[in-house]
């Protein structure tokens, strides 16, 4: 999920593949993302160490990124919101591993499409997927991957004359809010 901030390299070095099990040299399915996810998040040494915790810039680190895969940790606060965004190429996983978020799928004609996701639990989704992801518990932590690996994300916005809008951002900038983009 979704991202990495603006952008301190430290934060994006990646963490060599031992502990990861084979990887397959292709990119990978929904089925194998959300495998991964689930057995990262089931060895706390490989993604513990990284956790930290921060209103402002919500705090991420990737732990391995090749040609068909990234992956990451992500600690939420209440305080982080990802704004509304889609993945342009990439299918993802996330895995719940400490505490509780909030997955808000964009609706038209819906009044809502939102899903609390606690610790020990874990989805997977298309490229097609807009949503928005927050913390609802304080020091909650997730597993994201994410194949192809993401390399520019969109962002959505509705401008002042109520016209949803979307911005192309480099995966390597912190997803949050939007301001409100200029009508056209
Ligand atoms: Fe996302």
């Amino acid at each position: 999920m979704t991202t990495s901030p603006r952008t301190e390299p430290a934060r994006t070095s990646p963490v060599p593949g031992p502990g990861l099990g084979e990887l397959p040299d292709r990119d990978l399915d929904r089925g194998e993302l959300v495998d991964l996810v689930r057995r990262v998040g089931d060895r706390p040494e490989l993604w513990r160490p990284h956790v930290a915790f921060d209103d402002e810039e919500r705090h991420y680190v990737c732990l391995h990124r090749d040609a068909h895969l990234d992956l990451w940790v992500l600690c939420w606060t209440p305080a982080n919101d990802t704004g509304w965004h889609d993945h342009d190429t990439s299918s993802g996983a996330v895995a719940v591993v400490d505490g509780s978020l909030l997955e808000q799928s964009l609706a038209v004609g819906s009044p809502d499409l939102s899903r609390r996701v606690d610790a020990g639990n874990a989805f997977d989704f298309g490229p097609d997927r807009i949503h928005r992801m927050s913390g609802l518990a304080a020091g909650s932590v997730s597993i994201h991957a994410y194949s192809p690996p993401l390399w520019r994300l969109g962002q959505y916005a509705v401008d002042a004359s109520g016209a949803l809008r979307r911005t192309s951002v480099s995966y390597a900038e912190e997803l949050r809010p939007i301001e409100e983009p200029a009508a056209s």
